[in-house]
């Protein structure tokens, strides 16, 4: 068995002694999203730092606990709070929680972050569904000795973003009254937002939006076999697109004022994944 298997598989014995609940939908909650919590009819509550092997988030915004329940009346096991590169976690520790989450048996993956829009279509305040990544400025969580376990050894990353659970997102959507947008992200390094010259990269590049997380998570599920589906809201104008300076301070500030908007589309995606 692998190393970081073996981890995993610690951390699962851990959780399952705190709950028995199998939950069908992981999510991750980004940025401004921790009220979600709310909408969950809460089973059990597990801080990070009691299971064995799971990295614990330092960044400000990021609470880091496993929140166990039910939304719509569909098993969920939500991670409020996520490690990020640049917090000096190891691709692998950054990934542990969600192939934690497969691995007490999620099947669906929904992934939210807060992302800087780089397509001048994209505004502040947008919601933006994946329709694909770019994680080649970043290390892979799939790099080191192959764990069959944790799936193929060459995974195929045609649609990492699955359109059945996309389709799902925009009827979702549809049905809310909300715009949902579409495009690429791309994960950069963190933790410095991107010079200009660096977002005009991104655009040549094909990406519609950057970030510091999502596509690790995203590539070490859909490699294990997990549905994915990825939702950013834009909260700010990428770097040298709009004459403001950056800072965490306004992406927080955008994220929770898009925040109900986003809590409820998340709300009608899992009661139709
Ligand atoms: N760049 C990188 N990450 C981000 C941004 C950005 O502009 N906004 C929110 N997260």
């Amino acid at each position: 068995m692998g190393a970081e298997f073996e981890r995993l598989r610690a951390a699962l014995a851990s959780v399952r002694e705190e709950c028995a609940l199998v939950p069908r939908v992981g999510i991750v909650l980004g940025s401004g999203l921790g009220g979600f919590a709310e909408r969950i009819d809460v089973a059990a509550s597990l801080p990070y730092a009691r299971v064995p092997g799971l990295p614990v988030s330092t960044v400000e915004g990021h609470a880091g606990r496993l929140l166990f329940g039910r939304v719509s009346g569909v098993p969920i096991v939500a991670m409020d709070g996520r490690v990020h590169l640049y917090e000096g976690y190891s691709p692998a520790d950054v990934v542990a929680p969600v192939r934690l989450l497969g691995l007490l048996g999620a099947t669906t993956l929904i992934i939210t972050n807060a992302a800087g829009g780089v397509a001048p279509r994209l505004e502040p305040g947008d919601l933006m569904l994946i329709t694909d990544h770019i994680s080649t400025l970043v290390p892979s969580p799939l790099a080191g000795p192959h764990e069959a376990e944790l799936g193929p050894r060459f995974p195929d990353m045609t649609e990492v973003y699955s359109p059945r659970l996309r389709a799902r997102a925009h009827d979702a959507a549809l049905r809310l009254g909300l715009v949902l947008k579409e495009g690429v992200y791309l994960q950069m390094p963190g933790p410095a937002y991107e010079t200009p010259a660096e977002v005009r990269m991104a655009a040549a590049l094909g990406a519609d939006a950057v970030g510091m997380s999502t596509a690790l998570e995203a590539a070490a599920a859909h490699a294990m076999g997990l549905e994915v589906v990825g939702i950013s809201c834009i909260t700010n104008k990428a770097a040298g697109l709009s004459p403001a300076p950056l800072s965490h301070e306004e992406v927080q500030a955008v994220a929770s004022q898009a925040a109900e908007e986003f809590e409820a589309l998340l709300s009608r995606l899992i009661a139709l994944a």
